[in-house]
């Protein structure tokens, strides 16, 4: 173990350099890891693809990225396949592979960024799929005493861009593996956006997956060629009295009613409408075709993207009172 420039480790491409790193790639390497830091008593970070987070220049302690690496298929019931995928796998390169083999499933979550390990964390979720609704169950190792053990969707108490991860297990575990539950019966799900208009009536799986890589490269900036995480900001979930004022003001408002009878509104809109979209202050920006994401022109810091969100979520606070939600985990 050694110390580690993270600095190409995370999309955002801030400047960081690791204390001590490693990257274990079996399950024996990582419970061995974790508990050389329990034996320091040193702090820990976990990184997966570096795609939700946001570093700081100096991690101190040690981190540890997961590199295990394996994902196989296990024949289920009638139509139904199961994927293992340890928590080193990229998501991206899953999705292809699978749906490359006429599996349906995951399609609309292709080129989200990331390794399959941190994917429960936030839920993964796009056009109109989230994780949680082809996940069977998942593999977590203690941090406190290296043991095993699987826990259930129910247990991992999903919701939008939230999970138990992010609660009352954070910092107390890391997933290991991931089992999908994933179908041969072609299941198109169109329903988001323009997705139906790109595809044909009835479209492969794999066909599914490049129509969505397609609109994502239309909107979402590279982090290969400008530093971001995606979107920065949860959609905010509103009470419906507050929704409808706001929606007698703004009518053309884009709005989601949710089960529970709230009313979810579209952050990157809300940005859009205070006339930030691609405005730029220093090193950091608000995209010019996606107003949710923020992006990193190079040479920026942690604290100086904190304080440019906190100004973007400032402005729409002040225009609507709506509070925005930081999305990516600071990490350190
Ligand atoms: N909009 C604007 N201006 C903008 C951006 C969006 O007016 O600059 C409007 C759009 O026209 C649309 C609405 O806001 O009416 C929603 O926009 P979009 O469909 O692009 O989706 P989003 O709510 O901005 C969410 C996810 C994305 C995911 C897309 C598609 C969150 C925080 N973000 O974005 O996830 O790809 O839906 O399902 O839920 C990510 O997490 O990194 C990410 C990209």
């Amino acid at each position: 173990m050694t110390p580690a420039d993270l600095t190409s480790a995370n999309t955002l491409g801030l400047p960081c350099m690791a204390e001590r790193f490693c990257a274990p790639e079996s399950l024996a390497d990582l419970q061995a890891a974790l508990a050389g830091g329990r034996g320091q008593g040193e702090a820990l970070t976990l990184l997966g693809g570096g795609s939700n987070l946001i570093l700081p220049e100096h991690l101190p302690g040690l981190v540890v990225r997961p590199a295990m690496t394996r994902w196989w298929l296990e024949e289920g019931q009638g139509d139904t396949v199961r994927i293992h995928a340890e928590a080193g796998v990229g998501w991206h390169e899953l999705v292809m592979a699978l749906a490359a083999r006429g599996l349906w499933g995951i399609e609309n979550l292709a080129l989200i960024p990331g390794h399959c390990g941190a994917a429960p964390i936030q839920n993964i979720g796009a056009y109109g799929v989230e994780l949680a609704e082809v996940l069977e169950a998942l593999q977590v190792v203690s941090l406190a005493d290296g043991g095993e053990r699987w826990m259930t969707p129910r247990e991992c108490a999903f919701g939008y861009r939230d999970s138990i991860f992010k609660g009352a297990l954070d910092g107390k575990v890391v997933i290991t593996r991931l089992i999908l539950r994933l179908s041969r019966t072609p299941r198109p799900q169109l329903g988001y956006g323009d997705l139906a208009a790109r595809v044909g009536t009835s479209p492969s799986a794999l066909e599914v997956a490049e129509a969505v890589c397609a609109i994502r490269r239309e909107k979402l900036p590279d982090p290969a060629v400008l530093g971001n995480a995606g979107s920065f900001f949860k959609n905010p979930v509103v009470e419906a009295a507050r929704a409808e004022a706001l929606l007698s003001a703004h009518p053309g408002m884009p709005h989601f009613a949710q089960p529970d009878g709230r009313v979810k509104l579209a952050a990157g809109w809300l940005i859009d409408q205070c006339g930030l979209k691609g405005c730029r202050e220093g090193h950091f920006g608000v995209h010019e075709r996606q107003a949710l994401v923020l992006v990193h022109f190079g040479g920026g810091s942690a604290d100086e993207l904190l304080a440019f969100a906190e100004r973007v979520a400032g402005s729409v606070r002040e225009r609507f009172g709506v509070l925005l939600e930081r999305e990516p985990r600071l990490a350190g």
